[in-house]
């Protein structure tokens, strides 16, 4: 009850105006520096580069900003070394370290806030924060699709059923399967490096909405912090997080990418299936029954990808209705980016392991591709060959299938005689289209599976994954 009426101190940061303090449910429910302070370093980074920049603009002076740099020094290394005393009644990062600069560096300190705003610094510290961060998923992508390369490049010529529909389809090369996946994740990395690139603008010198009248420059603070542009609108730079959904959106699709991945290992590494055989040290076992190897990794990178899904619906619907500029539910954008990028981080680097690992099996692999009538399109092809149209072949070809079917057999168990009731235009050299080791030669168009073309495909990627610089 004393807890309830007693009245609370008003922070100092902006309390001018304030006769009594937040409330203790106020002030613990609009606090975010639980969350935000992971943004410590590039907010002493920003303030540094600012302080610096106030001091060319002559609002502050030399002594001014050898304090402040050495106070935000001080500051650097006590979060570093977790001595740092966060108090949650203090909002956010941004005050949390305003007010100890005030601590160490006195008046000149309070010098510092002059012509910024938080909504230009948070605008600022989170761009540049999710820069680094991309930077690291970047290098985990190129990682996880080295893996994906060295198992493709060992297995490059390996026969594997392709499916569609989860049926047996036609004859593929693992290692053409596996360069799918490795072209999935080239787009991810293109998508990510566009993201950056409509990122790498510096709202800073907004202030709170319309811009400052301090006479700091804009372009020397933005070359000091390292972004290329800077914004050309104050309303739009603290108001806009397209750049958080941007980046929301591409963790998205690498989540379905790599969820996707996740469901083929999960099915071949069935008995069922038993195309792979799983490293024990991405699995776990039952705790009832013995035999049990489950492959539990990827389950949960299939399973926790529904995180950087919602995390984007969150983003979405969280700015859809804001007015401009500012407005405080903004601040709920760090949670959901930063869980996206944790996920998405430790699911790159997990696959890459359970890649590394992985055994396939190719007898098993092998054994499948003579099942399933898996070359029926070549033998509708051949037809092709000897002038026979497209549709008639398909049709003549579904009946020598369903002939097959009744006998129980694979076409290529059926004999030249019994090919011939249905076509004359079938002669010996019919076999060469209905062995699957023969057949997959012959897709040497790019893109296609012949292994001559999935190695050369390889051996590109490999070239030009040389070239990347991160
Ligand atoms: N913690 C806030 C956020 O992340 C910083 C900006 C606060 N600005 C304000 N006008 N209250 O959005």
């Amino acid at each position: 009850k004393l807890m309830t009426t007693m009245k609370k101190k008003v922070n100092p940061l902006w309390g001018g105006r304030f006769k009594i303090g937040a409330s203790d449910l106020a002030q613990s429910f609009s606090s975010s520096v639980d969350v935000d302070k992971n943004l410590f370093e590039v907010d002493i980074k920003g303030s540094v580069a600012y302080a610096e920049i106030l001091k060319e603009a002559k609002v502050i002076n030399a002594k001014d900003l050898s304090k402040i740099k050495k106070g935000l020094n001080k500051i650097l290394l006590e979060i570093r070394e977790d001595r740092f005393n966060w108090d949650p009644a203090l909002e956010d990062v941004h005050m949390n370290i305003e007010s100890r600069l005030a601590e160490i560096a006195g008046a000149s300190a309070k010098k510092l806030h002059t012509g910024r705003s938080r909504n230009d610094q948070v605008a600022t510290d989170l761009r540049l924060f999710l820069m680094i961060r991309i930077d690291e998923i970047l290098q985990t992508t190129t990682s996880l699709q080295k893996s994906i390369l060295e198992q493709a490049d060992k297995n490059y010529d390996v026969l594997l059923p392709g499916f569609t529909h989860l049926q047996i389809a036609q004859p593929v090369t693992l290692g053409h399967h596996l360069m799918a996946w490795y072209e999935m994740l080239s787009r991810d990395y293109s998508r990510l490096i566009d993201t950056k690139k409509r990122m790498d603008v510096m709202p800073l010198g907004s202030a709170a909405l319309s811009g400052t009248r301090f006479n700091i420059d804009r372009k020397f603070l933005a070359k000091k912090l390292g972004f290329s542009e800077i914004s050309r609108n104050s309303m739009d730079a603290v108001s806009d997080r397209d750049f958080v959904l941007e980046l929301a959106s591409s963790l998205s699709i690498i989540g379905i990418h790599l969820s996707r991945i996740c469901e083929e290992i999960i099915i071949w590494s069935s008995k069922q299936f038993d195309y792979l055989e799983l490293s024990d040290d991405v699995c776990t076992g039952s705790s009832i029954m013995p035999q049990k190897k489950n492959p539990d990794m990827a389950e949960l990178i299939r399973g926790g990808t529904s995180k950087t899904i919602a995390n984007l619906m969150g983003l979405l619907s969280l700015m859809k209705n804001l007015p401009l500029t500012y407005n405080r539910d903004m601040q709920e954008d760090k949670a959901y980016i930063f869980d996206s990028l944790d996920f998405s981080e430790n699911s790159l680097a997990l696959l890459g392991i359970v890649i590394d690992g992985m055994k396939p099996n190719v007898e098993k692999m092998k054994q499948d591709c003579f099942k399933g009538q898996i070359t029926a399109t070549d033998l509708a092809d051949y037809l092709v060959e000897k002038n026979m149209p497209f549709r008639q072949a398909h049709e003549v070809v579904g009946k020598i299938v369903a002939s097959a079917e009744s006998k129980d057999k694979q076409i290529y168990e059926l004999g030249i005689k019994d090919l011939r009731k249905f076509s004359k235009l079938i002669e010996e050299d019919v076999s060469a289209y209905l062995d699957p080791e023969i057949t997959i030669k012959s897709r040497k168009q790019t893109g296609g599976t012949a292994p001559s073309q999935v190695k050369k495909e390889i051996n590109s990627a490999k070239k030009s994954i040389l070239k990347r610089a991160l």
